[in-house]
């Protein structure tokens, strides 16, 4: 018997400043997606955009129901908006920003579990990395690959 360990390492940024040009740009359309968010229930605003191996942004937000489960996260709106229009290309990173009463949270949000799974799910399918760009006020943080964010990544079903 022994023990092992998973190690996940990220880089964290302090600004948007210390972002490549193509990580700001990704980051600013997240926050601009969050304007999208229809959220009567939460008042929680999530904007999501998602970078194409086309060079395109494709962006979504939360959408809640009053019928709480029908709603949903800002980040499977992004994906499932890119993949319905662009089947073919593979996603290759995404942004996540949330706000409360208008102000961006200072902590990164990070994705729910739901959102964590189609992220695999894409990932799987393009056979490429998605890397994870988690936008807060004071700090940001950015992970390579989604098994970084979902590890031991259920793909026993061959
Ligand atoms: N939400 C997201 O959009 N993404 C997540 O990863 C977690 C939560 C939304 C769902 C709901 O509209 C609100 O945030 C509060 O849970």
């Amino acid at each position: 018997m022994k023990t092992r360990e998973i190690n996940i390492s990220y880089t964290e940024y302090e600004s948007m400043d210390q972002l490549s040009c193509a990580d700001r740009e990704l980051a600013e359309a997240a926050i601009k997606a969050m304007s999208g968010a229809y959220t009567p229930y939460s008042h929680f605003n999530v904007g999501a955009a998602v970078r194409l191996s086309t060079g395109e942004i494709v962006t979504g937000a939360n959408q809640e129901n009053i019928a709480f489960p029908s709603g949903l996260c800002a980040e499977r709106t992004a994906m499932f908006h890119a993949s319905a229009t662009h089947p073919d290309a593979a996603m290759v990173e995404i942004a996540i920003t949330a706000s409360q009463d208008g102000k961006i949270c200072a902590s990164p949000a990070t994705p729910c579990g739901a959102c964590r799974q189609v992220m695999a799910e894409y990932q799987g399918k393009s056979g490429r990395p998605m890397s994870i760009l988690l936008v807060g006020g004071e700090k940001i943080w950015k992970f390579s690959r989604v098994d970084d964010i979902l590890p031991l990544i259920f793909d026993s079903l061959k």
